[in-house]
């Protein structure tokens, strides 16, 4: 018998709408994965030919990239920081909405980007980052952070930071004003490409599950 196919799900806010979507494709599961107090990290689920892991969002592509999971869900924007060549993403999911962009305190954000040559940026995503700034002539000195990135200007680390913003509502309560959007963002299916050929009767119509449950969002 092969092995289960292990899908790599994110923690954090595209989880909530990727149970439903998973739902839609008939992938249920168990019930640890919603107890808040397990410390488990791999599920069964009601198809005994696939478990799910949980993980954080850039490890969801570094473990499909890698083949340790086959296939996984993950926003546009981690597909784009890692470009692994090894990742295949041939589903847009149509959830996890927001955007990636430049954030800078209120008072300072009125300068002339053109008479800059170099900026000093706190960031999760310094691939982007650079490639955003190099565009437009300006090398950009990131500063890479893992979370809270809204703390860096007020504490002197770096005046703008580039990150996800959804609500607006954290870049508000910390004084911070969106000032460029570098892309707008949302979930991704990805597959390992080594995995989409070996495994292709298995993965196959999982992928077609997954196109056809972004339909039957849209349809609703
Ligand atoms: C994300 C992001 C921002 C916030 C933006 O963090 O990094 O901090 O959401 O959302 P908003 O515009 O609706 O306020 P998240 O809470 O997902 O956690 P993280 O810091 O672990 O990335």
């Amino acid at each position: 018998m092969t092995r289960p196919l292990t899908l790599a799900i994110p923690k954090g806010r595209i989880l909530d709408e990727a149970l439903p979507m998973l739902a839609r494709v008939g992938i249920e599961p168990e019930a640890e994965f919603h107890d808040k107090k397990s410390r488990a990290l791999r599920f069964a689920t009601n198809r005994p030919d696939i478990s799910i892991i949980r993980v954080r969002a850039f490890d969801v592509a570094t473990f499909v990239a890698h083949g340790a999971a086959q296939i996984g869900i993950v926003g546009s924007d981690v597909v784009e920081e890692f470009d692994y060549s090894e990742l295949y993403a041939p589903v847009d999911l149509d959830i996890g909405h927001c955007r990636l962009s430049v954030a800078e305190p209120v008072d300072l954000a009125d300068e002339d980007e053109a008479a800059m040559s170099h900026v000093r940026v706190a960031t999760k995503y310094p691939y982007l980052t650079r490639r955003y700034y190099e565009a437009r002539g300006i090398q950009a000195e990131c500063v890479k952070l893992n979370g809270a990135m809204e703390l860096a200007p007020s504490l002197g680390l770096s005046r703008r930071i580039v990150d996800l913003v959804s609500s607006g509502a954290t870049l508000k309560a910390n004084g911070l004003v969106e000032t460029h959007v570098i892309m707008q963002v949302s979930a991704r299916l990805v597959v390992n490409r080594a995995a989409y050929k070996m495994r292709s009767a298995d993965l196959t119509p999982l992928v077609e599950g997954f196109r056809k449950a972004v339909g039957v969002k849209d349809a609703a």
